[in-house]
């Protein structure tokens, strides 16, 4: 039987970072960004409101919607989202909320994610290296990496206290200049006490001013695999990217014409959610700027069941724009293996 669609909900566009390769843009160029469909930009002004969000929630059930990953721009700094999260769990969905981390620094905000039973909480971090991820990862407020890790440690503190079965992970973007860290960068966060550590390729339009600088190509294919090899030789003791999503990477990677996905996930069952409620089969700028506007869709004013029940989903789903801007999205449907996994006990961690 089919199950509960999963969402990648895009909450809200502001974000207390500036990360310089953001999905989002830069406040910069905002104005350029905002004048294409699908286009992601830092300001906020056409988000939906809470009123919207907690409807649409309401008419969720975990038929037809059974896990959602709420991200954004940055989830945690807007007053709603704790509603929101709440409204999610009370529907029965399974919730990872995706967070720079900078947020978790407040003990009574690590409290209510708990409080709440959020299944996982996944952190974003680049490196072990302050300087390397603050560089890329800019903060004004100048906490950055530092402030980073102790959200982590104070997250995993009030976890392991209480013996909560939330799932605490780092998230890391690699890119050309922290690829011979992913080792030094895994072996870190596992000493931090997380369960997970997923590395994630960048994604950028071949225009984009870092495309160059950052982006991996085929001829960083080698190296990329010996760093996961040696990743899992390492026995971190914990999860690490599914070999099914890290194969997808690597075809990424592969010279030559990518292929054709055979019915894919996205438009079955993936969706993605953006800031303003607009609804896409995924997060992919080729796939959205393919979408026909006949088959434009909002979550605003609509119910879960009218865009996610069985009926809804799409059947033929065969796809042929996959590339590293929608690889990520084999790791979250992945997700099950990070979900069902044992936590490592106290004296493990020893
Ligand atoms: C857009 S952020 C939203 C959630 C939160 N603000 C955060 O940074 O974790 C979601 C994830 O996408 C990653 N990301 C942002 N831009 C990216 C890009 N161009 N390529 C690959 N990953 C990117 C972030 O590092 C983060 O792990
Ligand atoms: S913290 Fe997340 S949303 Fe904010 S700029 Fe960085 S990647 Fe983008």
């Amino acid at each position: 039987m089919q199950q509960g669609a999963t969402l990648l909900w895009a909450l809200r566009s502001p974000c207390n970072l500036g990360c310089l390769y953001c999905y989002f843009g830069t406040i910069e160029d905002t104005g350029r960004r905002e004048t294409t469909p699908g286009a992601l930009s830092h300001i906020g002004r056409d988000d939906i409101s809470l009123h919207d969000a907690l409807f649409f929630i309401s008419t969720m059930t975990p038929e037809c919607v059974r896990r959602v990953f709420v991200a954004g721009g940055e989830p945690l700094v807007w007053r709603g989202t704790m509603s929101v999260l709440a409204a999610l769990k009370a529907q029965g969905c399974e919730v990872i909320v995706c967070t720079n981390g900078l947020p978790l620094q407040k003990q009574e905000l690590c409290r209510s994610l708990l409080d709440l039973s959020i299944d996982a909480v996944s952190i974003s971090l680049d490196s072990y290296d302050a300087q390397y991820n603050d560089h890329w990862r800019r903060d004004k407020s100048g906490q950055g990496w530092k402030g980073v890790v102790q959200g982590i440690e104070t997250l995993i503190q009030q976890r392991n206290e209480r013996s909560a079965s939330t799932k605490i992970g780092v998230y890391s973007v690699i890119t050309r200049r922290n690829l011979a860290q992913m080792v030094a960068t895994g072996r870190f966060v596992a000493d931090l006490g997380v369960d997970y550590f997923i590395v994630q390729p960048i994604a950028l339009a071949s225009d984009h001013p870092l495309f160059g600088e950052l982006s991996l190509e085929a001829c960083h294919r080698e190296a990329f695999q010996a760093q996961i090899h040696a990743l899992h030789q390492a026995h971190l003791g914990i999860h690490l990217a599914h070999p099914s999503y890290i194969q997808q990477v690597l075809t990424t990677l592969s010279p030559g014409p990518l292929p054709v996905i055979k019915s894919c996930f996205g438009g079955r069952d993936l969706f993605f959610i953006e800031p303003n409620g607009s609804v896409w089969d995924c997060p992919s700028m080729d796939k959205i700027q393919q979408t026909p506007s006949t088959h434009y869709r909002t979550m605003k004013g609509a119910s879960a069941e009218a865009l996610f029940s069985r009926e809804r989903r799409g059947r033929n789903t065969d796809c042929t724009l996959f590339s590293q801007d929608c690889v990520n999205m084999w790791q979250l449907m992945q997700f099950d293996a990070i979900l069902t996994q044992e936590r490592r006990t106290h004296e493990q961690l020893l």
